[in-house]
């Protein structure tokens, strides 16, 4: 299974935080439109592997993408050069970054999140399992994933598009997005920030292929099989403004 999510550098403090008013009043309320979110690695417990990715560039065909891009079972469970090369559940994946999802936000049985871009669902997994009693909803645009998703978790999924989200305005406390919108050409992933930001009542968190230099971003575009939208952090973070997004977020940069 492939680890998409390095640790990368601290952040800085020059944005406003819903984090502090999530620790003082639980899952944090937002004034849309006066705040920007913050840049924070909720993901950097998430398991690093070693990978070469200059290598699986080299590898990589413009028929690979176009199959990764369909993100169906040659995605997930096909060969290695058109996705995961096999996604299967492992606990060690998703319990070390629940608990920093949890203090961030302040979750607790009594809220709700969704996770666009769920997959099969096993994030949702573990914090139905570490958060018991919470509300986990997720949708994700492969039917493939969905159809396998992790069998507990199958009244809680549905196949839907981030840029589209069906469900009304303020329906969940937090709204996560772990490098999903970055799989839309621009226009779409603006319109798929303005979607998470419209469904969610309190905090959202967004992961996005991004790079800070010209080495990193060769790196990037070597690596990537399957994102439309890539930039520079900066590009990132005045692209949130510009569509209105308040929510917090942070990088995978390889
Ligand atoms: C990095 S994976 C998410 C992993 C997942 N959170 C987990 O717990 O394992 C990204 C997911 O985004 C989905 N995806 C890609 N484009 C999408 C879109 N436009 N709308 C919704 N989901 C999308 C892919 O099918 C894939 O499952």
């Amino acid at each position: 299974m492939i680890c998409a999510y390095p640790c990368v550098s601290a952040c800085p403090v020059k944005f406003m935080s819903m984090r502090s008013e999530a620790y003082l009043t639980g899952v944090a309320t937002k004034t849309k439109g006066t705040k920007m979110g913050r840049k924070i690695d909720l993901l950097a417990n998430y398991p690093k592997t070693r990978r070469d990715v200059k290598d699986r560039g080299a590898t990589k065909t413009e028929e690979d993408r176009s199959i990764a891009r369909e993100f169906g079972k040659e995605f997930f469970d096909g060969d290695r050069k058109n996705g995961y090369g096999g996604f299967s559940y492992n606990p060690r994946f998703w319990q070390p970054v629940i608990p920093t999802f949890q203090k961030h936000f302040g979750l607790t049985a009594s809220n709700s999140v969704l996770d666009v871009g769920c997959a099969k669902g096993f994030m949702m997994y573990d914090m139905a399992e570490l958060i018991p009693g919470i509300t986990v909803k997720g949708v994700d645009i492969s039917e493939y994933a969905i159809e396998n998703v992790v069998e507990v978790m199958r009244p809680h999924v549905q196949v839907a598009n981030a840029k589209d989200l069906p469900f009304e305005d303020n329906s969940f406390d937090v709204v996560i997005s772990i490098n999903t919108i970055h799989n839309l050409e621009k226009d779409e992933c603006a319109r798929a920030l303005q979607e998470i930001e419209r469904v969610s009542r309190g905090g959202s968190f967004v992961s996005v292929d991004a790079y800070r230099n010209d080495e990193e971003k060769e790196l990037m575009y070597a690596w990537n099989l399957t994102a439309k939208t890539i930039m520079h952090e900066d590009e990132w973070i005045g692209f949130f403004e510009d569509v209105g997004y308040t929510g917090d977020y942070y990088w995978f940069i390889p």
